[in-house]
């Protein structure tokens, strides 16, 4: 089983926490129980699955910093069968706060063991960045989802997206796998978004989602309102978009579930 995904790109602004809350909103729709946790110290996926500001302590930092379990922080949110770790403010002391701690790689995969029955799914929002915590984050990776907007990417880089690629893929081993890349935040057809969405499906060929997201306005005002694009604008081309990904997320958690062993591959980085 595929469990625990981040939604990774060095890359800020691209779509990862639009991305995480959306697909984990419309995996929930699916009947499946979606744990996110929000890795990121603006609590932007917890604020949009509609946490309170002031209910996003105790959060995931008081679970990677020993204070707290798992299961005494992760809320239930408004969004059917989500739940999640919230992040918080506390998170950006999380590199000097465990700088010394032995296996401090390992603190999200130890912290999950112990809930991730409770899950079929946990979808991972990562900050914009290399720090401890996204490296947490990769340790703790089954397969992991990679939003690329066109906008932010010109032809080269298409060519440093690759090296993300390779450098996750790297941290990661062998055998965790991309799920996918999403071609996601497409502001229009023009000319030259073709041809860098093109460059990346040359690229990346079967890795790419076959569904692009485009630019919609119910995807951007939805997190204000504290719900998904499902919630707030059934119907929408953003909800659409989205519950396509969904259906090709699904798919490819079957198929590629099947082929990889991350189970054992879990128990050996726990011991
Ligand atoms: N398909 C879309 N249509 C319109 N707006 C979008 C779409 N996807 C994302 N946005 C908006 O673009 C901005 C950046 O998206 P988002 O926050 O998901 O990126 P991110 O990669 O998580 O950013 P960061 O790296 O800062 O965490 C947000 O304001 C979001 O609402
Ligand atoms: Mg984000």
């Amino acid at each position: 089983m595929l469990k625990t995904i981040p939604i990774i790109n060095n890359k800020g602004g691209v779509g990862k926490t639009t991305t995480t809350v959306n697909l984990a909103a419309g995996l929930g729709r699916e009947g499946r129980r979606v744990l996110v946790v929000d890795l990121d110290s603006q609590g932007s996926a917890s604020l949009a699955l509609g946490v309170d500001r002031e209910d996003l302590e105790p959060s995931t930092a008081s679970v990677l910093f020993g204070e707290k379990a798992p299961s005494d922080v992760i809320q239930g949110t408004a969004t059917r069968n989500v739940d999640v770790l919230s992040g918080s403010l506390r998170l950006a002391d999380a590199d000097t706060k465990l700088s010394s701690v032995d296996g401090r790689e390992n603190r999200l995969t130890q912290s999950l063991a112990g809930i991730e029955e409770d899950y079929d799914t946990i979808l991972i929002d990562c900050a914009p960045s290399t720090s401890l915590l996204t490296v947490n984050a990769l340790v703790a990776a089954d397969a992991f989802i990679i939003p690329v907007s066109p906008s932010y990417l010109s032809l080269e880089g298409v060519v440093s997206l690759g090296e993300v690629v390779k450098n996750v893929r790297m941290s990661l081993g062998e055998a965790a796998p991309v799920l996918g890349v999403l071609i996601t935040m497409v502001q229009r057809d023009d000319e030259q978004t073709r041809a860098i969405i093109d460059e990346v499906r040359g690229h990346y060929g079967g890795k790419v989602f076959d569904i692009e997201i485009q630019q919609d306005a119910a995807i951007e005002e939805a997190p204000t309102h504290g719900q998904s694009v499902f919630d707030y604008a059934p119907g929408s081309q953003g909800a659409e978009e989205y519950q396509m990904l969904v259906e090709e997320v699904l798919d490819r958690l079957d198929r590629y579930g099947s082929v990889y062993d991350t189970v054992r591959k879990k128990q050996a980085r726990r011991t």
